[in-house]
């Protein structure tokens, strides 16, 4: 088989997996999410699916990858080879390709926005729009496939350009500067927000648990959110987990990325809601509170037009380090598999889930209304989004936890992992019952609301 790749540095996976993780999960779902769903209440029961789910899951993920050192579909083949267990388990790698092309599609067509945002921002085009002029914006960026479709394929392209250059040159090489940048432009929107913003009405928002707020569909959408935004469950993780060096602690990693995820949304949804509140907004907005409410924001604010523009930069970033993690996995198993070069195989994947996304284009306006193929589908961007996050990631993310709490062996587990035995015992408890529990609960419920 193949000489295996390994990261430069023992510090890279670390990088590259949060590279993946914060996106847009991050600074547009995860106020939003929060926003429809109670503030507090949403935090509260996000932070339970973290810890028993999304903790547990990332670490089964990793440590597919690192003890297979092979792309998510090869890898799960050469792990039920080697465990003597059924070929089916190879399932894992075929439903995250699907799943990180699908993704990809859309999370292409909506990081595209964040392009259109940041060139209005830069120009100062908004500069004290009033809300209606910046609702109907975004409306006419909806209606114009042709400024979508040029959006989304500079996206698209930027991003496989980077995978196309190889996990050294392009992925390791150009997260190596992304990663520190967006550091910076995230301090630099709080510091914004603070000054301008209404911390306290935002803390009080995000923070005060109110009981009679938690609902079923809250805790739907916190599990979905906690696969999304810790890009679990699609192979993104075990590609990246596969040139994992062997001597890099992995419960330790796996958890500083889900704090990192954690601080980043928790600071993002700070920011966004104090300038929301300070301008007088509503919070409650849905997917339109960063592309309509926060422009609006900025808009009413001294020197708002500038610090849009950089938000929306962070916003691009953080997407680009993302989108380059769902192209990894399939063009690694397209070298491995097919013997292509890496040009060749990040040019299919990037190309084939360009098409589907001109789909989600067209979707928003010319087969907005009546068009029998929209009947048929039923397809947009956000409708995609929560066939992935509730059916199709925590799907794969059950299979993962299954496969690694019961076809592993306790000692290929102990030499992975190194830690004590009761952190593993707890590990392998938590993959064998109570990921799978939780996550089918939520299945079974999602799936008649996706339907309906
Ligand atoms: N975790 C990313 C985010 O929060 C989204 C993502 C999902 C990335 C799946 C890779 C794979 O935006
Ligand atoms: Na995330």
């Amino acid at each position: 088989m193949s000489t295996h790749n390994i990261w430069t540095h023992k510090g890279t996976f670390l990088l590259a997996a949060v590279g993946s993780a914060v996106g847009l999960g991050n600074l547009w779902r995860f106020p939003y999410l929060a926003g429809e769903n109670g503030g507090g209440a949403f935090l509260l029961i996000y932070a339970v699916t973290l810890f028993a789910v999304g903790v547990p899951i990332l670490i089964a993920e990793i440590l597919l990858g690192r003890s297979s050192r092979r792309s998510p579909i090869m890898g799960m083949r050469f792990l039920s080879r080697t465990h003597d267990t059924s070929r089916a388990w190879e399932s894992i790698g075929w439903l995250g390709a699907a799943s990180a092309f699908i993704i990809l599609s859309f999370y292409s067509v909506i990081a595209g926005w964040a392009l259109h945002y940041t060139w209005r921002m830069i120009t100062g085009s908004l500069a004290g729009a009033d809300a209606a002029t910046i609702a109907s914006g975004f409306d006419a960026l909806l209606a114009s496939p042709a400024l979508l479709t040029l959006y989304h394929t500079l996206f698209i392209a930027a991003s496989g350009l980077i995978v196309g250059l190889g996990i050294h040159r392009g992925i390791e090489n150009g997260l190596r500067v992304l990663m520190p940048a967006l550091l910076a432009l995230l301090l630099v929107i709080l510091a914004y927000s603070a000054m301008n913003g209404d911390m306290r009405a935002a803390t009080h928002f995000l923070f005060t648990l109110q009981l009679g707020d938690l609902s079923l569909e809250g805790w739907l959408a916190a599990m979905g959110q906690s696969f999304f935004t810790l890009s679990l469950g699609m192979g993104a993780i075990m590609a990246y987990g596969a040139y994992m060096p062997g001597e890099a602690s992995l419960s330790r990693t796996a958890l500083a990325i889900v704090v990192i995820d954690t601080a980043v949304a928790l600071i993002a949804g700070l920011a966004i809601f104090a300038l929301v509140f300070g301008a007088g907004l509503n919070p409650a907005e849905g997917p339109g509170l960063m592309f309509v409410t926060l422009p609006l924001a900025f808009a009413e604010m001294p020197g708002g037009p500038l610090v849009g523009a950089v938000f929306f930069i962070l916003v691009l970033g953080a997407s680009i380090s993302s989108a380059i993690s769902m192209i990894e996995p399939v063009a690694a198993f397209l070298v491995e598999r097919f013997d292509l070069n890496r040009a060749q195989a990040v040019a299919m994947m990037a190309i084939a889930s360009w098409a589907l996304g001109l789909l989600i284009v067209f979707s928003f306006n010319v087969w907005a209304d009546d068009s029998p193929f929209h009947e048929l589908l039923g397809l947009s961007a956000f409708r995609l989004l929560e066939l992935l996050t509730h059916v199709l990631m925590p799907l794969g993310g059950l299979l993962i936890a299954l496969f690694a709490g019961w076809a592993l062996t306790h000692g290929e587990v102990m030499k992975e992992l190194r830690t004590s035995e009761g952190w593993l015992h707890t590990w392998r408890f938590l993959v064998r019952f109570v990921s799978p529990a939780a996550v089918a609960f939520v299945f079974l419920r999602a799936i008649p609301q996706v339907e309906g």
